[in-house]
């Protein structure tokens, strides 16, 4: 913001918020009389609110989406010269931003081969499960329909991606949910002692074993693929343990099982790499991502695939069924595909990735000073700039701190113009963990800021 800002301005756009807008991911009654936020403009790593306050965004515009930062001219340049050549065509027909992003997106994935454009992250994870569904009947006499997904991962807000949804509070109410979908355990070291049988040596060997037990118990000839996300990101920002990833992927090879791996938030940059399965030497059948693929100027998601999967679609022209009987509309917006160009020159010209593994290195360190000063932190966690810091009551016992006093710590950092987040009803009684995902463009008196706000919010809110 350029300083001439003036507050009365807004008051209507408050007022019009208040009476028409309903919000994401929070409850209405508080806006009866306080007003609702309104981000009126951002710059770099930074937000104004309608009050002219400025933030410094720890969280990528809220949910991990905007890597690059705000006000990046020459993304606004490149979908703004697409759509005045062509705005959209149904993706039955190609497109150049389309083919050549394409293009580009799987030289940074060696062994993926296929893109399929999509909305959201929900929907290409559906896009995924569908093929998943379309290969059983296909390929298995309509028997390896099940999809395995992990406890506290998360894959969208649609019902078959609800169903997928190892996040209680968030399915709570939205049942019945799509059969097949079964659940394995989660691979979380630090809360290992809630998992029964769990041993104190080789844990990540062991959580992976879990999975095939349950494939075992389902029946292998009866699962068709299994969906974990690299990082759990709303579950508590979890990465796997030693030894797991090489577990999971012999189980998939051993029982036929196709593994989807979910990087709708690590996907293009979060993790340090381009992609998250990439830190683990994951091989998967499919890949979906969007949040970070654009930095969220323009809406686009990806469902990527290899040329294996894609050949099980198109070897009989004779079968006029015969192909991926599947459309997204808006998957055929050029702005996308446009806007994620740009964003992935960005990230390789100003070397993002490289700095994102640094502020993520310097961060997690701030944070385990943190964790010393503070004893309330019991954890922190995560790769490159995806991090988290669970907050507890205890350390012998790790009972997590009632959640309104993690969610005083978000409220004191925002009140210091630090916005970081904090995981929301999504795992019963685990509401516990800050998050953090500065954009990757961070520098180390951000991360300082970040990390000062919130040591500052710890003291206040716990003493
Ligand atoms: C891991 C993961 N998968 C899928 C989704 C759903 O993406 P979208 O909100 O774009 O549908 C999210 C959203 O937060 C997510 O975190």
């Amino acid at each position: 913001m350029d300083g001439t800002f003036n507050e009365n301005d807004l008051s209507r756009v408050v007022e019009a918020d208040r009476a028409h807008i309903w919000h994401h991911l929070i409850q209405h009654k508080p806006f009866e009389t306080n007003d609702p936020r309104i981000i009126v403009e951002g710059k770099g790593m930074r937000v104004w609110d309608q009050k002219g306050k400025e933030h410094l965004d720890a969280v990528s515009g809220g949910v991990w989406t905007v890597n690059v930062g705000y006000g990046r001219e020459s993304i606004c340049k490149a979908v703004y010269d697409q759509l005045m050549k062509l705005c959209y065509f149904a993706n039955s027909a190609g497109s150049i931003p389309g083919a050549l992003f394409a293009e580009k997106l799987i030289e940074k994935m060696p062994g993926m081969s296929r893109v399929y454009y999509t909305n959201s992250g929900s929907e290409a994870n559906e896009k995924a499960f569908k093929m998943v569904r379309q290969i059983a009947h296909k390929k298995y006499g309509g028997k390896k329909t099940k999809i395995l997904y992990r406890d506290r991962d998360y894959h969208g807000s649609t019902l078959a991606a609800m169903s997928a949804g190892g996040q209680d509070e968030r399915n709570a109410q939205y049942g019945p949910f799509a059969p097949n979908f079964v659940r394995v355990p989660h691979c979380m070291e630090y809360r290992k002692h809630e998992l029964d049988g769990a041993p104190e040596e080789n844990f990540g060997e062991w959580a992976a074993d879990q999975i095939e037990a349950v494939i075992l118990r389902e029946g292998p000839d009866t699962v068709g693929a299994l969906c974990l996300e690299p990082v759990t990101a709303g579950g508590g920002v979890i990465e796997a343990p030693e030894g797991y990833w090489q577990r999971v992927q012999e189980i998939c090879k051993k029982y036929d099982i196709l593994l989807h791996i979910d990087e709708v938030v690590c996907g293009v940059g979060r993790t340090g790499t381009w992609f998250g399965y990439q830190q683990y030497g994951v091989k998967p059948d499919f890949v979906t991502m969007a949040k970070g693929v654009a930095s969220g100027y323009a809406a686009i998601a990806c469902m990527v695939t290899t040329e294996e999967v894609f050949d099980m679609f198109k070897d009989d022209a004779a079968d006029p069924m015969n192909y991926f009987r599947d459309i997204s509309t808006f998957g055929g917006c050029t702005a996308g595909p446009a806007a994620a160009i740009e964003n992935m020159r960005i990230i390789e010209d100003e070397n993002l990735l490289g700095n994102c593994a640094a502020m993520g290195d310097r961060m997690m360190g701030n944070l385990q000073a943190l964790m010393d000063k503070h004893k309330v932190i019991g954890d922190v966690r995560g790769k490159g700039l995806f991090l988290g810091a669970e907050l507890i009551a205890d350390r012998a016992s790790k009972e997590p701190v009632d959640e309104k006093l993690a969610q005083a710590v978000v409220a004191d950092c925002m009140a210091q113009g630090v916005i970081i987040g904090v995981t929301n009803r999504s795992v019963p009684g685990r509401n516990n963990t800050l998050c953090f995902s500065p954009a990757l463009i961070a520098t180390a008196d951000d991360i300082d800021q970040i990390t000062d706000a919130v040591d500052g919010a710890l003291g206040r809110v716990f003493g």
